[in-house]
């Protein structure tokens, strides 16, 4: 195993492609009669639309076609029968009706000879609205009624809270975040009439899910769409489902039979392709004087659209993350007039441990236990929510190495008694936790008479390195180079794949890519056994090692090379396909990822400034397939932590719903300057039970904890404890003000 391509720093296999400009992104495909769509967005956030005139527009040079609610194809509602895999962003198509329920929307599409044509058109397409006042924020919405969206119980969480020594009840609000991945959503539909298809090419997480809904809500047959995306600049989740501009796209094809590219603009990436929505958690811990939990509870209000019933589920990790006799979550949902919000990085268990971590620090504080203790003293030996033991989990482990590490056991408990020149240092610490799992995966693998593979699947790479880890199962199985391994992916033409979503894409594929490479090979030692240099031989006598056949007893370099009985044999190449569909065994287990997070701010109270100065995070996220692209996931999400932390904010005007901060100037993100060096440890345990390999993924795990962290070291550094995020400047300002006075 020693020489095994698993687990090794490998550099992307497209990774030369993509920095050379090689690599085709959906808008840079190029078609004869390609047009431009430039979508008209509302400037209300509520109401309906009166009247719209396109008159003057239509008279503009290029101008083909304006589109809306008014002459508009009919667009069907996605039924969702296709299980998992028919998920739309937005349930409501665009041009519906004439009703506006978030500032942004889609109210009108303009068809032009180029982009700047339409683009100066959809300027004169004029709209008389009639507006309502919009509901942007939770506190402004009427206190949610009704069955919970999402529940958590076990024992009698209420009385057990209200009999508990110490108790615990505070609020903490998650602002709206907006996933700024750096390729825009784009579609290029083209409509062939000829043959009745639909070919998209898109900028997707998942391709045969897109597929799926497309077919129902354009009532095409699932075999007359093909979805392609090849390769992607990254999604964190707002491309996880296809948003109303596809639509458009599809329908401008079919009725102009041309072409049609639709692109979103930054600043509607703010309002129509999904956000992380606003969540307020009421959380109240109950505890025993040594600091153990006798009731969590965990009330959760979560902000959606009025078009989509999008929830997150943040009641879920109180259930297993501690042990707990008493829990209790509920958790409604706020229609809001937001576009609709949609998975980011971590979604329900991102924000909802945000409140769940700094919780049991303001509780560690009031106990004056250390947070790390605390956490120890309530450490959950299988989970109590579903009463399954652990696939694998190291939690303990990661917490004492991060903590070894950072140098933990030198903290002083005492606000701003730590110094490091002008500046005060905090400490804080925080556990991550993301459930593993696998979804259905055809692959296949085809062993090629030049000596190279080739392995395809309709998945897709959004940056986070499928193509590279395809390239490594494939080579550990058949021998074949990694740099010798084709890998076709992003092409819904191919065995359907996973979606990239979820962190678990690599833990679905893999048994999927080691059952068709070992077909592959089991085809070629079938031929073998026809070619006279083996004649007559059992194929179970027979082996391939290193890309060569040979007898079981000799060895692999007495053998003969796959590929020259191939071209001895005249065959161009041997297949074999793998489906992989995740058995009853998994669910006999629960299987979850930990690790831990610790972390060190520095405050200068003369001016105000809080800097992130070290960070060190310890994953237990079962065995890595690649440490490059595994340690590059982490190290992203505590980029992108930092930033949830201290930056993030999607800011409406609630007079007009507008997202005033819908750019890059002013939506701020963590840039090179906001972080330190981040350590990075995996302590790569295999899983025992998800795939061959013990691969759990790692995609999300490393932005759960980061905020709370940070929350915990700006408490340590200035005694203010900020339970709104993001930690800004004035908050802190206004808290140490309130101290002084
Ligand atoms: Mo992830 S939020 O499933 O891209």
């Amino acid at each position: 195993m020693s020489d095994s391509v698993i687990g090794q720093p490998i550099t992307r296999v497209d990774g030369r492609l993509k920095v050379t400009g090689g690599a085709k992104y959906g808008v840079d495909y190029d078609f004869d009669g390609l047009v431009y769509g430039v979508g008209v967005a509302s400037t209300i956030a509520s109401g309906r639309i009166r009247r719209i005139d396109s008159s003057e527009a239509e008279k503009m040079p290029g101008v083909l076609k304006i589109l809306h609610h008014g002459n508009f194809d009919r667009l069907y509602r996605p039924a969702n029968q296709l299980e998992e895999q028919s998920r739309p962003g937005e349930s409501r198509p665009p041009f519906e009706d004439e009703n506006i329920y978030y500032y942004g929307q889609f109210v009108a599409l303009v068809v032009a000879e180029t982009f700047e044509q339409a683009l100066a058109a959809a300027s004169h397409v004029r709209v008389d609205y009639e507006s309502k006042p919009p509901l942007v924020r939770l506190d402004q919405a009427p206190a949610p009624t009704g069955k919970p969206a999402a529940q958590q119980a076990r024992g009698d969480a209420e009385s057990a809270y209200q009999q508990a020594p110490v108790k615990l009840d505070v609020t903490y609000l998650t602002p709206v975040e907006t996933h700024n991945p750096m390729e825009m959503h784009a579609t290029i539909a083209v409509w062939n009439k000829a043959s009745q298809r639909l070919a998209l090419y898109e900028t997707s997480q998942g391709i045969v899910n897109h597929r799926n809904v497309a077919s129902q809500v354009l009532a095409t047959p699932l075999e007359s769409v093909e979805v392609i995306s090849r390769f992607i600049g990254s999604g964190f989740g707002c491309k996880l489902f296809p948003w109303p501009h596809s639509w458009m796209a599809a329908v401008a094809s079919r009725q102009l039979e041309r072409p049609v590219k639709v692109s979103v603009p930054r600043s509607l990436m703010f309002t129509t392709v999904g956000h992380r929505p606003m969540i307020q958690q009421r959380v109240r811990l109950g505890a025993a004087q040594d600091g153990k939990l006798v009731a969590t509870i965990n009330e959760v209000h979560q902000g959606t659209s009025f078009v989509d019933p999008y929830l997150e589920d943040c009641v879920d990790p109180i259930s297993m993350l501690y042990s707990c006799p008493n829990v209790k979550g509920e958790q409604h949902e706020v229609q809001l007039n937001v576009g609709t919000p949609t998975p980011m990085r971590g979604p329900g268990r991102t924000p909802a441990l945000f409140a769940l971590e700094s919780a049991m620090d303001e509780l560690a504080i009031k106990l004056n236990i250390d947070p790390l203790e605390i956490r120890l003293r309530n450490y959950a030996e299988k989970d109590e929510g579903s009463g399954k033991p652990w696939s694998s989990k190291h939690l303990r482990e990661a917490y004492e190495t991060g903590a070894e590490r950072f140098g933990w056991k030198q903290r002083n408990p005492k606000v701003g008694s730590m110094r490091k020149g002008d500046e005060i240092l905090g400490w804080g610490m925080a556990t991550m936790t993301w459930p593993g799992h696998r979804q259905m995966a055809e692959v296949r693998v085809r062993l090629l008479a030049d000596g190279t593979a080739r392995a395809s699947c309709a998945t897709q790479d959004i940056g986070t390195g499928t193509y590279t880890i395809f390239a490594e199962v494939v080579s550990d199985r058949t021998g074949v180079p990694v740099d010798k391994v084709q890998v076709v992916l992003g092409d819904t033409s191919l065995p359907p794949g996973p979606t990239s979503g979820g962190s678990f894409t690599t833990a679905s594929v893999i048994p999927a890519i080691y059952q068709a490479s070992d077909k592959a090979v089991e085809a070629v030692i079938k031929a073998a056994a026809r070619d006279q240099r083996f004649a007559g031989a059992d194929t179970k006598t027979l082996k391939m090692t290193q890309g060569r056949i040979h007898k079981q007893d000799q060895s692999p370099s007495a053998g003969v090379p796959f590929h020259e009985i191939l071209a001895s044999q005249n065959l161009a190449g041997l297949d074999g396909q793998g489906r992989a569909i995740p058995g009853d065994d998994l669910k006999k287990f629960s299987i979850h990822s930990f690790g831990a997070h610790f972390c060190e701010v520095a405050w200068d109270p003369e001016i105000y400034r809080l800097r992130v100065s070290r960070w060190v995070s310890v994953v237990d996220g079962g065995r890595m397939i690649n440490a490059k692209t595994a340690r590059n996931q982490i190290l992203g999400a505590v980029v992108m932590g930092i930033g949830m932390g201290l930056f993030e904010e999607t800011i409406y005007d609630s007079r007009t719903g507008h997202p005033i901060n819908n750019n890059f100037a002013d939506y701020l993100v963590a840039v090179n300057t906001d972080v330190p060096d981040l350590e990075c440890i995996f302590l790569d345990y295999p899983d025992p039970v998800l795939n061959e390999y013990g691969a759990r993924g790692i995609g999300e795990i490393g932005l759960t904890g980061c905020a709370s962290a940070l929350a915990m070291a700006t408490y340590h550094a200035t005694g203010v404890r900020v339970r709104e995020l993001p930690i800004r400047i004035e908050k802190l300002m206004a808290g140490v003000q309130k101290q002084t006075a």
